[in-house]
């Protein structure tokens, strides 16, 4: 590779989980203290950083397609490209043999030696690094400095739990919990940075484990706890949680801690017991259904949210209809689905029984029909109730602002608010993906 130029500019494009968007952000904040500012948008960056996700099938032949577009853009003057994220994980010298125009590879746990790997590129060589170090990445980020109202804050990462169909636990490493005194304080500067909101993070986010200010070891309520003493810190949330994870103490803290949005991602993948075993997911749809119960019992105006997959090698058209038997069962406030995609190296690829494309997008359909439903019964049964709701931006229409409410459904409505206030409103009509509101103006004292 030629030497070049020190950046001027950077991008760095997410794709993927919140967890991926978390790393986007401290990737930016770092690019941004070795003095590289970020590109207006619609112009053209020195420095691409592709922040990849691996976890269904096409996202390497993205990352190629994506290369391509910004080689072919740049002209004589191609932008220095990093690919980040867990493709870079998992193909990286692929990349690095079949894309001659990557200056960098580096991996999720990495990549808080970019600002060496971009001094490298400037002497014209190219870089991969995709070490897992247990913890080194967070210490070595500069501090946040300015965010928005709702902020992600990564706390757990990685995955020991091994579903035979995902690539997670091969990318993301094992799991590890980031020390509560560093969650704390990063959760303090958050919010002195304009946080209102913190949605803590992690594959496995209740699986963290830490010990507290005293020594005592603790869970994630606990550390819930702690947090809800930030006295501006008015709401917080965590995901994505695993059955196998869930605490006692973690379920009574939604009844106990104010702060601590009535709303819960639990994935289930499947409603057949015998397609979670084949998964490999450690939890029976009963066992998983009490779960459910006992989160309701603490927290009556629970909305619930799932994650599920149609089309696991061997699921019969009467496990599916399993599925559909849970969902009706459980009724969703919101859940994503998907169809199965074989992922090299994991067990399910190798399975007998894959099934057909077509049957899976059948599948699909009739599963995003009932969820959709239950989506907007949720919606409809919110109409005529008030609720606060925190101001996240602007809407399309003049003087139209877009916030969420604690059950994270997005909430139109009009008047004299500012991004990062919490309003109450009147939720007056509902659609499948969102709900107009009416402002209360609070009575004058
Ligand atoms: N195919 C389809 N969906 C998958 N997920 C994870 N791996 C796969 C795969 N190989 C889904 C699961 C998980 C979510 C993050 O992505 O539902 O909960
Ligand atoms: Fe993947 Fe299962 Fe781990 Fe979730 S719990 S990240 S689906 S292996």
């Amino acid at each position: 590779m030629p030497t070049r130029e020190h950046p001027r500019t950077f991008r760095v494009k997410s794709l993927g989980c919140q967890m991926n968007v978390y790393d986007g952000e401290r990737m930016a904040e770092l690019l941004a203290d070795q003095g590289i500012a970020p590109a207006v948008d619609g112009q053209d960056a020195d420095l691409v950083v592709l922040n990849t996700c691996h976890i269904r099938e096409k996202a390497a032949e993205k990352v190629y397609s994506d290369i391509g577009r910004l080689v072919k853009a740049g002209g004589d003057n191609p932008p220095m490209i990093a690919v980040a994220g867990c493709v870079a994980q998992a193909e990286g010298e692929e990349i690095m043999a079949r894309a001659p125009a990557v200056g960098m590879v580096v991996g999720p746990q990495a990549y808080h030696r970019l600002p060496a790997m971009i001094a490298k590129a400037l002497r014209g060589e190219r870089a991969t690094d995709t070490d897992m170090p247990a913890d080194a990445k967070f210490a070595a980020l500069p501090p946040r400095r300015r965010v928005a109202p709702s902020a992600f804050l990564t706390v757990q990462e990685g995955c020991d739990k091994f579903c035979t169909y995902c690539v997670v636990p091969y990318t993301r490493g094992a799991e590890i919990s980031r020390p509560f005194g560093e969650l704390v304080a990063e959760a303090q500067r958050l919010v002195e940075a304009g946080a209102r909101e913190v949605t803590l993070l992690g594959q496995n986010v209740n699986a963290w484990r830490g010990e507290d200010a005293k020594g005592c070891a603790t869970g994630l309520d606990g550390l819930i706890r702690e947090l809800a003493k930030l006295p501006d810190l008015q709401r917080i949330r965590y995901t994505t949680s695993h059955p196998a994870d869930v605490t006692d103490g973690l379920i009574a803290a939604h009844g106990e801690i104010d702060k601590l949005m009535p709303y819960l991602h639990l994935p289930v993948q499947s409603g057949s017991d015998r397609v979670l075993k084949a998964m490999n997911r450690s939890h029976t749809v009963d066992g998983y259904l009490r779960l459910l119960e006992r989160f309701r019992a603490a927290r009556p105006d629970i909305a619930l949210s799932g994650d599920f997959i149609v089309g696991f090698p061997g699921e019969s058209e009467a496990e599916f209809g399993e599925t559909l038997r849970l969902v009706e069962a459980v009724g969703y406030a919101h859940a994503f689905s998907f169809m199965y995609s074989p992922r090299p190296g994991t067990p399910a690829a190798a399975m007998n029984g894959q099934v057909a494309r077509e049957v899976m997008e059948e599948r699909l359909q009739r599963l995003q029909a009932a969820l959709g439903r239950h989506q907007l019964a949720f919606n409809q049964a919110s109409v005529g109730s008030r609720c606060a709701v925190l101001v996240e931006r602007k809407g399309k229409k003049p003087g139209q602002w877009l916030g969420k409410s604690p059950w994270l459904q997005s909430v139109f409505f009009e008047g004299d608010a500012a991004i990062g206030d919490l309003v109450e409103v009147e939720l007056a009509a509902a659609g499948p993906n969102s709900l107009a509101g009416e402002l209360l103006v609070p009575a004058a004292a």
